[in-house]
């Protein structure tokens, strides 16, 4: 059982890691091995915009440092997606993530799109952001719901939104930790 964390957030020890930290923690504590995806430590570039992955199904023309991620996103048992709100949407990280996925959705004959990802996984999402209400950025943490989880046939199994990050710093929230952990552990039991 093999568990991807694509990690969005350019701080490895602030609110989005440590909750994601702790969500492979309980994924291991099921059985899991874990890998982890920093997005801003990868010699990474977004989407060259070159649509080979419309004939070449599945397989993004770019190679870089996102390169062996991708392909683990098509071989692994679970995944796990986090990012902070930053301007009032996902942090530009993770968009360039997502935009590179396209090469995972090859064309649906007569219009639409397919998933190159082999059914029976699961996701979790992780989201921290200033702003006290969860309610705030709901749309935009849908979409990415969707397109990094859902619109590829991913099975979502849970979902943290921490809020207030300035007032209560994710790591110092024993319930909220607690609740990742075990969102990791349904990830993999
Ligand atoms: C450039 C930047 C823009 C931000 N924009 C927003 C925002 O629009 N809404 C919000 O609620 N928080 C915003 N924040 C706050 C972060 O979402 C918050 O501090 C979050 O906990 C950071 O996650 P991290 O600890 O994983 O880096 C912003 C922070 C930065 C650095």
């Amino acid at each position: 059982m093999q568990v991807l964390a694509i990690n969005g957030s350019p701080r490895k020890k602030g609110n989005t890691s440590t909750l994601i930290h702790a969500m492979l923690d309980g994924a291991r504590e099921a059985g899991a091995e874990t890998t982890e995806a920093h997005l801003h430590t990868l010699d990474m570039k977004g989407c060259m915009g070159c649509l080979s992955c419309r004939t070449r199904h599945g397989i993004c023309a770019q190679k870089d440092g996102l390169s062996p991620y991708l392909e683990m996103m098509k071989t692994c048992d679970a995944v796990v997606i986090g990012c902070p709100i930053y301007m009032y949407r996902i942090c530009g990280q993770m968009k360039l993530f997502v935009d590179r996925l396209y090469s995972l959705y090859p064309p649906k004959e007569g219009g639409g799109y397919l998933t190159a990802v082999p059914p029976g996984k699961r996701f979790a999402l992780v989201i921290s952001q200033g702003a006290p209400d969860a309610e705030q950025y709901q749309r935009s943490i849908r979409w990415l719901a969707g397109m990094a989880g859902t619109g590829l046939g991913i099975e979502e199994v849970g979902r943290i939104v921490h809020t207030d990050s300035h007032v209560l710093a994710a790591g110092k929230n024993r319930a909220l930790l607690e609740e990742a952990r075990a969102i990791g552990r349904k990830l993999v039991e």
